[in-house]
């Protein structure tokens, strides 16, 4: 793992951003694993900025969002379709045949689940996955359990990430009870991942993730196995290790 200490959230989502146009300058059909929440949106801000400045072309990227939440409707302005179309493809020329997001309606999820899977082999595999990460160590929605899943899968969220979530909701009511996730195998099988983390409720997570023991009860710990994780961070992420 490589780990970068960067002076506050705008450092981080420039140096994460320039990652990102990197990868594509070096590769044009780029296949660009997404994450959602708070995190990433300053890196998606100067990713648009830097197409806006001609210094990035997503003509042959192809995009796979890690998530979404069972049972909310694209349209929805909670739903991660909603977010990434709000916060970076409107604003970009990514051909929108190849977006991928997981289909939190379909009325046959595990169909859904295992269809987005072939989706990504069928697209070569994630060439770079950014990752956000959540208090309690959960990577896209694999959530901290005596067990994983390697593909793609309906989980039920748990009661720290539905809090968490809360946030985003009119009321904690409203917060979905379940989402559609990459599993870990999906994550873990990429090139390439770029871990994102700011603010001082990230710290005891990152510690974990970064010099904890491996264990499934902490999901992000997994990342260690990988050989080629960049983790980004802030100078309060960055606080206890
Ligand atoms: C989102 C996702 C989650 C978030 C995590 C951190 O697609 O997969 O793992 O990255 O919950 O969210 P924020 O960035 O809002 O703290």
């Amino acid at each position: 793992m490589i780990v970068k200490i960067l002076e506050n959230y705008m450092e981080l989502s420039k140096i994460a951003a320039s990652m990102v146009a990197g990868e594509i300058k070096r590769d044009d059909k780029l296949v660009l694993g997404l994450a959602t929440g708070s995190t990433p949106e300053g890196m998606y801000a100067e990713l648009i900025r830097k197409f806006k400045a001609g210094e990035v072309d997503f003509t042959d990227v192809t995009t796979f969002n890690l998530d979404e939440y069972a049972s909310l409707a694209p349209d929805h302005p909670q739903s991660y379709h909603f977010f990434m179309n709000k916060h970076l493809f409107d604003h970009i020329n990514i051909k929108p045949e190849n977006i991928n997001i997981p289909d939190g309606c379909s009325s046959d999820l595990d169909h859904e689940c295992y269809e987005y899977d072939l989706r990504i082999e069928e697209a070569g595999g994630i060439g770079l996955q950014i990752l956000g990460i959540g208090t309690n160590g959960h990577i896209g929605f694999n959530e901290p359990a005596e067990m994983l899943c390697v593909h793609t899968h309906l989980v039920d969220l748990s009661a720290e990430t539905i809090k968490v979530n809360s946030r985003f909701f009119e009321s904690f009511d409203q917060v979905p009870r379940k989402a559609v996730t990459m599993g870990m195998g999906t994550i873990m099988h990429a090139e390439k991942i770029v871990l994102l983390a700011s603010g001082k409720s990230k710290a005891a997570a990152i510690r974990q993730t970064v010099s904890g023991g491996l264990t499934t009860a902490f999901p992000a710990s997994l990342l260690q196995l990988h050989k080629n994780v960049t983790v980004l961070l802030d100078r309060e992420a960055a606080s206890l290790i």
